[in-house]
């Protein structure tokens, strides 16, 4: 039996918040963040609107599309660093107000790697036969743990959620392999802070998002059976377009097989995968048969890659 991506959704909030917009609050300027980032814009959540209202949005999108109902739903699993509350966790709040009423329900810490851990453990459960669908949010508020007076963070991220429902595909498509870590040891370099603030230390995190965004992606291709010239499409978390960049060079893929939004929605965490994925759908650059790649890493500090074949 194989475990593929049968239905996807991506919700991004209406409001726009440009790198003009950023120039009028802090010291920065839309060169400086065009140039090291990739970032031009973001989306951000309205007060009244909580990570748990984003990540239903994107899974009533997500099971919509998958053609299931949502009581078919065996488990929800949620990616975020950004719950409503410590508990009840985002996976039973949206338990409810989908009417998924036959799915268990937790959530996932695993930073920007949330959605590539959520897809591989749901791999496990619709594979052992344990449940035959698995819905995968990733979804964020990230601006509510933002410090808007921090430059070097709070030009980076923005607020959204993707979903994806994981179901039986045919044999030979679907998620063909799966790549997870984590290194405790570099948990100073990247967490939430005493003020409930993101707190990074940019460099260390660039290098090491380099070193192992390549690492993964080449080794997930090699659990996969397959060799760089097989990949059709890559799709990185859109954390920095230099770290995605080198992940592209690693692969020796050329411009056109990366997946590039940073530009539109900035960092959005566990949500940015899944969120380059629904667009790169959407406008026919992934095609049946494609091989794609999904790398991720994030606060833990974790990584993440899946081989798919679509
Ligand atoms: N506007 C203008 N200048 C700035 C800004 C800003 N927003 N931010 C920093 N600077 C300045 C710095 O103060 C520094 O000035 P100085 O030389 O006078 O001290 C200068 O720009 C260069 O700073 P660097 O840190 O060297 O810039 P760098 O090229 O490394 O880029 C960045 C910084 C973009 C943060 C980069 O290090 C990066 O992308 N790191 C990875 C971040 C990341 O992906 N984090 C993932 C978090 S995801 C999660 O798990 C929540």
């Amino acid at each position: 039996m194989n475990a593929g991506i049968i239905g996807l959704g991506k919700y991004v909030p209406e409001k726009v918040l440009t790198n003009f917009d950023l120039e009028k609050m802090i010291d920065t300027n839309d060169e400086w963040i065009r140039t090291r980032t990739g970032i031009e814009e973001r989306r951000i959540a309205a007060d009244h609107e909580d990570t748990s209202d984003l990540a239903y949005e994107a899974a009533k999108q997500a099971i919509e599309n998958s053609g299931i109902e949502a009581s078919q739903i065996g488990l929800i699993l949620v990616a975020t660093v950004t719950p409503d509350q410590g508990f009840p966790s985002v996976a039973c709040q949206i338990q409810e107000r989908l009417g998924a009423t036959k799915a268990s329900a937790m959530d996932v810490s695993a930073a920007c790697s949330g959605f590539i851990y959520g897809i591989a453990t749901a791999k496990q459960f619709v594979e052992s036969g344990s449940y035959p669908y698995v819905l995968v949010v990733g979804a964020e508020k990230l601006t509510k743990i933002v410090d808007w007076e921090d430059r070097n963070t709070a030009v980076l991220f923005g607020d959204g959620a993707c979903a994806a429902v994981i179901g039986q595909v045919s044999e030979g498509r679907g998620i063909l392999a799966f790549e997870l870590g984590a290194d405790g040891s570099g948990g100073k370099h990247l967490y939430l802070n005493q003020e409930q603030a993101i707190s990074m230390n940019g460099r260390e995190v660039f290098k090491f998002a380099v070193r192992q965004m390549g690492e993964s992606a080449v080794s997930v291709l090699g659990k996969a059976g397959l060799s760089k010239e097989d990949v059709d499409f890559l799709v990185p978390h859109q954390a920095n377009i230099r770290i995605m960049e080198a992940s592209r060079e690693r692969l020796e893929l050329p411009e056109e097989k990366l997946s590039k939004r940073i530009h539109k929605y900035g960092n959005t965490s566990s949500a940015s995968i899944g969120i380059a994925l629904k667009d790169e759908l959407d406008e026919g650059k992934i095609k049946d048969d494609d091989i794609v790649v999904l790398v991720g890493f994030g606060g833990g500090l974790t990584w993440g890659a899946a081989v798919i074949k679509w």
